[in-house]
C-alpha cells in the first residue's frame, strides 16, 4: 500500500457516528465501501459515492482496512460472524463504546480469525469527525496503527496510539468518560436554578464556560499531587469542600431544585475527610475512591 493512495476503507454500522466516519473517508477521497444492518441508511452515502455491499462478507472482502462502530463490542462480533473468515489477513478497527473486558473478549475474537485489531474511540460527536484537533485513540496492534495511521487521521487530526494493549482505549474511554455526565447534570442543575428566577440557561454559559476553563487548568496539578501520593500543598482542602456541602443544601431548599444527586459526592467528601484528609488537597479522594474500589 503507497502513502500516496488513498486506502480502500470498509465502514460497518452506520448509524449517527460510523455515518460521520464513512462520510470523512469519502471527502478525503478514499474509496469506501459501507454496509448496515438496516441498508436504508446507506443510501445518503451511496449518493455520495459510496459502494455499498449487500452482505457483510461483501464489505469485507471489498477493502484491507474495516472500520465497525456498532453499538457495542458483542453487536460488534454479531454482526461479522457470518464473515469472520473474509476477515483473515486484513485489518480490523472497532470504533464503539465498551469496556476493556469486552475489547479484550473482542480481540480475541478478531485474533481467533486471523485479523489485525486495533481497537479505538472517539471522543468527540459525529459532527466533529474529520476536524484537526478531534481525538481518537487506539490500543491493539501497532503495525495497524502505522500501516494506516494516514487513513485513520482522516477521522480527526489528534489521533493517537495509546499502546499495544487491546483495552487501553476502552480504558482511556471510560476514565475520561467518567467526567461527562458529573460535569453535565452540575450545569443542568445550575440551569434549573437560574431559572427559578426567572433568568435563562444561556445566561450561564459564559461563566459556565470559564468554570470549565478553570477546572481544566487544575488537572495538571491534580494528577501530580494524585501520582505522588503528596495531598499537603492543599489549595483547595477537603474541609473547603465539605463547607461548600452545606451551602448546597441551603439552596436545594431556597429553590426546591433537586439535589439529591450530589448526596454521594457529599458523602465521598465527608469519608475522606473522617479518614484524615479534611486538610489535604480535594485530590485525595481519590484515596478514598480507589479504597472502596478495593472493599468492592
Ligand atoms: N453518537 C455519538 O455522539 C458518539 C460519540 C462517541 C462515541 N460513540 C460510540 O459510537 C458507537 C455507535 O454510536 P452511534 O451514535 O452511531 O449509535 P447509533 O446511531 O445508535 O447506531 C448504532 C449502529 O449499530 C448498529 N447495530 C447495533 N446493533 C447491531 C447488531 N446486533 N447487528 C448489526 N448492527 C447493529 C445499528 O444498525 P441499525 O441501523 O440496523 O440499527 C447502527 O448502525 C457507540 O458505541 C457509541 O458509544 C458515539
Amino acid at each position: 500500500m503507497t502513502r500516496d493512495a488513498p486506502t480502500p476503507v470498509t465502514v460497518v454500522g452506520l448509524g449517527s457516528m460510523g455515518r460521520a466516519l464513512a462520510e470523512a473517508f469519502l471527502d478525503a477521497g478514499h474509496r469506501t465501501t459501507v454496509w448496515n444492518r438496516t441498508p436504508a441508511k446507506a443510501a445518503p452515502l451511496v449518493a455520495k459515492g459510496a459502494g455499498h455491499a449487500r452482505t457483510v462478507e461483501a464489505a469485507i472482502e471489498a477493502s484491507p482496512l474495516i472500520i465497525t462502530c456498532l453499538t457495542t463490542f458483542e453487536d460488534t462480533r454479531s454482526a461479522l460472524e457470518p464473515a469472520a473468515a473474509a476477515l483473515s489477513g486484513r485489518a480490523l478497527v472497532t470504533l464503539n463504546s465498551g469496556s476493556p473486558a469486552d475489547a479484550r473478549a473482542m480481540a480475541g475474537w478478531a485474533s481467533s480469525h486471523g485479523a489485525r485489531f486495533l481497537a479505538g474511540a472517539v471522543k468527540n460527536v459525529p459532527a466533529a469527525v474529520g476536524a484537526p484537533d478531534t481525538l481518537l485513540y487506539y490500543g491493539g496492534d501497532k503495525t495497524v496503527f502505522d500501516d494506516y495511521e494516514t487513513t485513520l487521521k482522516v477521522l480527526g487530526g489528534d489521533t493517537v496510539h495509546l499502546g499495544a494493549e487491546t483495552d487501553l482505549a476502552a480504558l482511556y474511554e471510560m476514565a475520561v468518560g467518567a467526567m461527562l455526565l458529573p460535569a453535565l447534570v452540575g450545569f443542568f442543575q445550575g440551569a434549573a436554578v437560574v431559572q427559578t428566577r426567572e433568568l435563562e440557561a444561556s445566561s450561564m454559559v459564559r461563566f459556565a464556560g470559564k468554570w470549565l476553563d478553570m477546572i481544566k487548568s487544575l488537572l495538571p496539578i491534580y494528577a501530580k499531587e494524585i501520582d505522588s501520593g503528596d495531598y499537603t500543598d492543599a489549595a483547595s482542602s477537603v474541609n473547603l469542600f465539605l463547607a461548600g456541602a452545606a451551602h448546597e443544601e441551603d439552596l436545594a431548599e431556597e429553590t426546591h431544585v433537586d439535589t439529591a444527586w450530589l448526596t454521594p459526592l457529599h458523602d465521598l467528601v465527608k469519608r475522606a475527610a473522617e479518614a484524615g484528609h479534611g486538610d489535604h488537597s480535594i485530590s485525595a479522594l481519590t484515596e478514598v475512591l480507589r479504597k472502596s474500589e478495593r472493599k468492592a
